[in-house]
C-alpha cells in the first residue's frame, strides 16, 4: 500500500479534512519546500509534528525526507493507532515515532525537550497555543513551520510571543499554501508550556 492509499484510508476514517487527498499532499509539499529553504540540505534533521491526526503533513514529510527522524504527537488513541499502522506500512518505523499524548506533556519530557530542528503544525490551534506548545520542543535556532489560513492577518505579531523565545522570520506564500516560519532565538520562559489544555483555554495573547 502506498502513501496515497494510506491517506485515502485516513480520509475514509474522517481523520482528514474535506479536500481530496491530492490537495493534502500538495499542501504537505508546501511544508517540505519551506523546511528545505531553512535547512542545510547536507544534514538530516529531526521534525516534531503537533496534532498529527490523519498524517498530514507528517507522513508525507517522513516519506520524502528519507534520512530524517520524526516524532508525531497525537492525543486521540484511534488516530495514533492509525499512524502506527501507517508508519509500519510505509516501513519507516525505525526513524518515525508516534506518541499518543498531549503535546504539553511531551514538551516537558526531557527526551523530547529541545530536540527538534523543526516543529510542524497544521490546523493544530491558534498562534498563541501553537507557539506555546512548540517552543520547548525546539533546539535553540530551530524553526516552527505553521500553515496559515488563506487570508492571513498579522496573527503572530504580539508582544506576548516574546516569552516563547520565538520570533517570526518569514511568511512563505506559495502555490501550495501560506506558511509562517518562526525561529527559537532564546530559551522559552520556565512556565511554558503550561499544563494540558491551558494554552488553549488561556492563550498567551
Ligand atoms: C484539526 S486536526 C489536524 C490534523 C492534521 N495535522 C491535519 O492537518 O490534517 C488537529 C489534531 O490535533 C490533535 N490535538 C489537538 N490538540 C492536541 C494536543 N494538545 N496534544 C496532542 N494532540 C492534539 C487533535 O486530536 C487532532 O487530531
Amino acid at each position: 500500500m502506498d502513501l496515497e492509499e494510506i491517506l485515502i484510508r485516513a480520509k475514509n476514517l474522517n481523520f482528514l479534512g474535506k479536500p481530496p487527498v491530492q490537495e493534502h499532499i500538495l499542501h504537505a509539499e508546501g511544508f517540505l519546500q519551506t523546511i528545505m529553504d531553512n535547512t542545510d540540505r547536507r544534514q538530516p534533521g529531526k521534525v516534531v509534528d503537533l496534532g498529527s491526526g490523519g498524517g498530514v503533513p507528517a507522513l508525507i514529510l517522513a516519506d520524502s525526507l528519507k534520512n530524517w527522524s520524526f516524532v508525531l504527537i497525537e492525543r486521540k488513541k484511534k488516530r495514533a493507532n492509525f499512524l502506527l499502522w501507517a508508519i509500519k506500512t510505509l516501513s519507516v518505523e525505525e526513524r518515525v515515532e508516534i506518541i499518543c499524548d498531549e503535546v504539553e506533556n511531551v514538551a516537558r519530557n526531557k527526551k523530547y525537550e529541545e530536540s527538534a530542528d523543526f516543529v510542524t503544525a497544521r490546523s493544530f490551534g491558534p498562534p498563541p497555543t501553537t507557539a506555546e506548545c512548540a517552543c520547548r520542543l525546539l533546539k535553540l535556532r530551530g524553526f516552527l513551520v505553521v500553515s496559515e489560513p488563506p487570508t492571513t492577518t498579522k496573527r503572530w505579531e504580539n508582544p506576548a510571543l516574546e516569552e516563547t523565545g520565538l520570533i517570526s522570520t518569514k511568511t512563505y506564500k506559495q502555490e501550495n499554501g501560506t506558511f509562517q516560519v518562526l525561529q527559537l532565538q532564546k530559551n522559552p520562559g520556565n512556565r511554558l508550556p503550561r499544563r494540558p489544555g491551558v494554552p488553549k483555554k488561556r492563550p498567551l495573547w
